[in-house]
């Protein structure tokens, strides 16, 4: 049998045979007329620019006339459309111009860590094509938008708009079009109102929603329990009460569950708790839970993070706590507890994790 041969020469030989054809190709490809971005998506970056009222150096790398895929913090794809911005912590202030929503290739808007004040236009939060929209950390304030009820659905993945000064309501229903949220981070900003209820009807991907250090009130909606992707809810720091509505317990996908800082009463279901199997770090801290921890925590077996500090909790420290092998962290100050602790559970609660 003849073992088989990559360099053949008479296959060589083929590809160096100069062809009219060949040639021909080769001059199409270097007339092709995607050398430059279009004056179009030029425009809107410039008007963007002028927008600013200091752009951190920007001007010296942004000029008409030369190529913007060349520009700073600018990225294009092969065919020269503009497909990311990426201009964080870059010293920029003034106003984000409503010019960036035309830009019909942009994925990725990354304007976190400026000083950038007025509101977010609406036409960059319905762009077309962005996929991952993060303003954090700037001072934009006004309201979110709701949203035309006619809005086709938006390829919005990743909404960070969390460290501004976002004030109103949070939209409600009319963000159907918002169907491929995956994380919403709208934390420290000053929404006041209810949670919203619509959360993951409208957005059934959603696994990371974070609202804490806002203004919510009212209850904790029994639909975010229809959030069926959802790894991550935090809303500590608000002003919401009540009780932790059963159906919560439904996103079994939860690993981090934080409700900090709150007006929240009732007690720690030990039935339904036992859902949240997948439990890394709880933190209901600072809030008004009575009666006992149920002896069912201990098969929350991931959870490394427990704090009920600051509740009216009482009665003794179920001895199951000792079957969850990875806590790292467990503060229960300032409750009723009474009883004693075992010498395991001491050990336990000092040991785990580094043996
Ligand atoms: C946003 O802040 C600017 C000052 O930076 C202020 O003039 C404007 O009224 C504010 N808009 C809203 C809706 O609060
Ligand atoms: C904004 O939030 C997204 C989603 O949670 C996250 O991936 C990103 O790192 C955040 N940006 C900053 C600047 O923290
Ligand atoms: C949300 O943004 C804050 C910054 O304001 C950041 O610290 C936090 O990690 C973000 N959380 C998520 C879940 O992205
Ligand atoms: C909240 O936002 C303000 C303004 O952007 C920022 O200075 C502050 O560090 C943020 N706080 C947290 C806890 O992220
Ligand atoms: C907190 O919520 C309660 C009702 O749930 C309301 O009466 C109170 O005014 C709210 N406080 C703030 C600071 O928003
Ligand atoms: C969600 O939880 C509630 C109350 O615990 C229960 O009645 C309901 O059947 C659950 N729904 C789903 C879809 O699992
Ligand atoms: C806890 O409930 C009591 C009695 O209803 C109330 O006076 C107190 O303000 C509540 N504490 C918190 C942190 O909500
Ligand atoms: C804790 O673990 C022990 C041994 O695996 C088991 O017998 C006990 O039922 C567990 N208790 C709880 C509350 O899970
Ligand atoms: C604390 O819980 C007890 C019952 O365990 C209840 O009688 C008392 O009113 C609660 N205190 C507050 C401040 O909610
Ligand atoms: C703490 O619990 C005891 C009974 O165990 C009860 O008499 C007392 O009122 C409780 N204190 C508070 C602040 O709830």
């Amino acid at each position: 049998v003849q073992p088989l041969q990559f360099s053949n020469k008479t296959h060589n030989n083929k590809l160096y045979i100069p062809s009219f054809g060949l040639v021909l190709v080769l001059l199409i490809s270097l007339a092709s007329p995607a050398s430059s971005c279009t004056e179009q998506e030029k425009t809107s970056l410039l008007q963007f620019l002028a927008g600013l009222s200091r752009d951190g150096g920007l001007a010296a790398s942004w000029q008409d006339g030369t190529d913007c895929c060349k520009w700073e913090g600018i990225t294009c794809r092969k065919d020269r459309t503009v497909t990311k911005i990426l201009l964080p912590s870059k010293g920029l202030e003034g106003k984000i111009s409503q010019s960036l929503g035309i830009l019909t290739g942009l994925q990725y808007l990354d304007l976190s860590h400026n000083s950038l004040s007025g509101g977010l236009p609406l036409e960059v939060l319905l762009s077309s094509s962005i996929i991952i929209l993060d303003v954090s950390f700037n001072q934009l304030n006004g309201t979110l938008q709701e949203l035309p009820s006619s809005t086709p659905a938006r390829p919005l993945q990743v909404l960070n708009i969390s460290s501004n000064l976002f004030a109103g309501q949070f939209p409600s229903t009319t963000w159907k079009a918002m169907e491929n949220l995956m994380a919403v981070n709208a934390s420290n900003n000053s929404f006041t109102g209810q949670i919203p209820t619509h959360f993951c009807s409208s957005s059934p991907s959603l696994a990371v929603l974070n609202l804490c250090l806002n203004k919510f009130s009212g209850n904790i909606p029994k639909q975010l329990g229809d959030c069926s992707k959802l790894r991550e809810l935090r809303f500590g720091y608000n002003n919401v009460s009540g009780i932790v509505p059963d159906e919560l317990f439904n996103a079994t996908l939860l690993e981090y569950l934080s409700f900090r800082n709150n007006h929240l009463n009732g007690v720690l279901d030990g039935v339904h708790i036992t859902k949240l199997r997948n439990l890394v770090t709880l933190d209901l801290g600072g809030n008004n839970f009575s009666g006992e921890i149920p002896d069912s925590i201990g098969q929350l077996k991931k959870l490394e993070e427990f704090h009920l500090d600051n509740n009216n909790l009482s009665g003794e420290l179920p001895s199951a706590l000792s079957n969850c092998t990875n806590l790292i962290a467990i503060d229960l100050k300032k409750n009723n507890f009474s009883g004693q602790l075992t010498k395991q559970q001491i050990r336990r609660a000092a040991f785990t994790k580094n043996g």
